[in-house]
């Protein structure tokens, strides 16, 4: 077995690494939690086998609890009852802010970055414990008074900005449940999301600033209210919304809100403000993400469960320290925000980098030079924006900044494969100082699922290694549900035990999260993504088997983005597949059939632009696709059903497999 960040290309022989000694970056703080693989072996074998014992330590060690939970575990996969620390009582922004507040008041807890870079002399924007800890029990007291109540769906609308962490903590003080929308949905999609969270309050900012340009926020958010209905309601709902002031630029207040500034709000009140004791089980927050339909789902975490998911695979994944400091350049918008641009480092105590801006403005040095500002030690990033720096002389960069990088030892990738050559790059770049990781994880997961543990575990490139504590891979056999024993195949990936940080349910449609998780193949949760493992027990996640496309990192649904198309009017029936793209990773292709009567109306070439801009109006920009083709029949199969596959492999300009496709006219831009 290689060692260490090597690359390993060739098969390897049994038994898989566990006896090399891995080497330690310059910088370590200390000593990796876990001493060698072995150490790992120990412990995920007694995650499996003993799932009690083994996480009622976890969780006693690693969280506060306002009162101790009698029962670790409880339900099954099979049933979707599945339940952790029952009778246990918590409060997650005590847990990721008070006790450091009190053990630590000065130190830092979120670093910002705004858009606009600083000069390179100039320290960044830091927020201590103490300073969290005030802001989070002010904003408390304003959404208390606004009459949110423990249980209620607060919605958060913002760029990745102190305030948002904020709000996300201040919900979470007084038990209500964060929704946060990612800033770069449109109206009608941010509209989807509030109206099935059924959520009365919104927190925005006046405006974002992304790459240079700003976006009007609070605008999209009078858009998304205007007429908004609930069903089962006579009156259009008066929201409640509390604005940031970013940038200052004159906002109208909206009639179908009653606005106010936060600053102005938070003023009002004291700066503590005690936390409830919520029930273990108790949803933290819901997350929006992309299913096969056209409807998006809202997935629920627990408190308890997720909040222990983030401290344990920070500890052991990312072998955080106490004196480290994270730049997860993910947005608090989707889950790789969540766990680790907050709540993991903040329930460990430690600093957060927070961004708003893009990899590659004013240059892409720029991910470099904040790692170089801010004294980074993690960085966590996804490989499309890697990617884009490696094509944006993002070496010589760095090669630049290198010098300044002295604390950095862990760079890790989410969100899809990691190449081998752009793990290369990663690793050259850095003087092969630092462990670069490729780690696997879901909305619904919570935290890791896969992913070697820096500093402990032999790295393959393309490969997220091996499971993480409490996930039990297995290989199903798409067709007869079998479970596939042998290595060196792939097959659909599942896990057969419940995991602590697992989302508990689909937010307003539990059979909706049992039909997509658990009842197609039974007793198991199914991600959704082939895997090949390898003759070391290592795996490699080869893709969606679903509707979903991955974008730049962005999960999207191909049915949320045809359901959007077929609004337009001008389209009688539209495909949406994904097709490899070199710096996104996947890009959108859409084949439309038009309505007869339109055709002669606009040009084509109009009617395809039209489509796009109609996909960045419903969703957002991030969705648009990359093509339309204009077509005059699509593919199906006798029931009526789309062919996509064979799409997708017109796209892969692979067409001869299929013989006669005489029934799609390929189209032509
Ligand atoms: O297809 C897998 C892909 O991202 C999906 C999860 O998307 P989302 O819930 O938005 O969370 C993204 C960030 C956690 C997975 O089902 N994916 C994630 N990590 C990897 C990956 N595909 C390949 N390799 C990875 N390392």
């Amino acid at each position: 077995m290689c060692p260490p960040h090597t690359s390993c290309t060739q098969p390897q022989p049994q038994p898989p690494a566990r006896t090399l000694t891995p080497t330690l970056p310059r910088n370590h703080p200390s000593t990796p939690h876990l001493a060698n693989l072995n150490e790992y072996h120990d412990l995920y074998q007694e995650s499996l086998r003993d799932p009690d014992h083994f996480w009622r330590a976890m969780a006693t060690s690693a969280l506060h609890w306002d009162q101790p939970f009698h029962t670790t575990r409880h339900g099954s996969l099979e049933a979707g009852d599945h339940a952790w620390f029952l009778g246990g009582r918590l409060n997650a922004s005590y847990n990721c802010v008070d006790r450091h507040a009190l053990a630590t008041p000065d130190k830092p807890a979120l670093l910002y970055e705004p858009d606009t870079p600083a000069t390179s002399q100039a320290r960044p924007q830091q927020i201590t414990y103490a300073e969290l800890l005030r802001e989070v029990c002010r904003l408390a007291w304003v959404l208390r008074d606004l009459g949110v109540r423990k249980g209620e769906i607060v919605t958060v609308y913002m760029p990745n900005i102190p305030e948002a962490v904020v709000a996300m903590l201040a919900c979470a003080r007084i038990g209500a449940v964060h929704s946060v929308v990612f800033a770069g949905f449109s109206a009608p999609a941010l509209r989807g999301r509030l109206q099935d969270a059924r959520s009365r309050v919104i927190l925005t900012v006046d405006e974002g600033v992304r790459g240079g340009k700003t976006v009007a926020m609070k605008r999209v958010v009078e858009d998304a209210v205007g007429g908004l209905r609930y069903g089962g309601e006579e009156a259009d709902v008066q929201c409640k919304c509390l604005v940031v002031r970013k940038t200052g630029s004159p906002v109208p207040w909206c009639q179908q809100t009653q606005d106010a500034w936060w600053h102005e709000e938070c003023a009002r009140w004291p700066g503590y403000s005690a936390p409830e004791a919520m029930g273990a089980e108790d949803p933290l927050f819901l997350l929006y993400t992309s299913g096969s339909t056209g409807k998006p789902k809202g997935l629920l975490h627990a408190t308890a469960g997720y909040l222990l998911g983030c401290a344990v695979s920070g500890k052991y994944v990312l072998d955080l320290h106490p004196a480290d400091t994270m730049f997860c350049a993910g947005d608090v918008g989707w889950i790789t925000g969540h766990s680790y641009s907050v709540y993991t480092p903040l329930v460990l105590g430690l600093a957060t980098v927070l961004f708003d801006g893009t990899p590659s403005f004013p240059t892409c040095a720029r991910y470099w030079e904040i790692l170089a500002r801010t004294r980074a030690t993690h960085f966590y990033t996804a490989p499309t924006a890697l990617r884009l720096i490696k094509k944006g002389n993002g070496n010589a960069y760095a090669a630049a900044a290198v010098h300044n990088l002295e604390r950095l030892r862990v760079v890790a990738s989410i969100g899809e494969p990691l190449a081998a050559n752009v793990w290369q790059w990663c690793h050259d770049t850095l003087d092969g100082q630092v462990h670069v990781l490729d780690t696997y994880f879901q909305t619904e997961t919570g935290c890791h699922a896969f992913a070697p543990l820096a500093g402990v575990t032999p790295t393959k490139p393309g490969y997220v290694a091996l499971p993480f504590l409490g996930f039990n891979p297995v290989l199903l056999d798409p067709v007869s549900g079998a479970e596939i024993r042998e290595s060196g195949t792939e097959g659909l990936l599942a896990f057969d035990q419940p995991w602590p940080s697992i989302a508990r349910t689909v937010w307003g449609d539990h059979a909706r999260y049992m039909q997509t998780y658990f009842a197609q193949h039974k007793g198991y949760f199914t991600t959704g993504d082939a895997a090949f493992r390898d003759r070391n027990g290592y795996f490699k996640v080869l893709g969606r088997v679903d509707d979903v496309v991955n974008v730049s990192g962005h999960r999207l649904s191909t049915g949320e983005i045809e359901s959007a198309l077929l609004s337009h009017g001008a389209f009688a029936e539209v495909a949406v597949v994904g097709t490899e793209d070199a710096l996104t990773g996947q890009a959108l292709v859409v084949f439309a059939c038009l309505k007869n009567d339109l055709e002669d109306q606009k040009t084509k070439s109009q009617l395809r632009q039209s489509a796009q801009q109609h996909i960045a109006k419903w969703i957002g920009r991030f969705a648009v696709p990359r093509k339309v083709f204009l077509v005059d029949d699509l593919p199906k199969t006798r029931s009526g059903k789309i062919m996509r596959r064979i799409l997708r492999k017109i796209l892969e300009g692979e067409e001869n497999e299929f013989g006669d496709l005489s029934t799609v006219n390929i189209p032509f831009p």
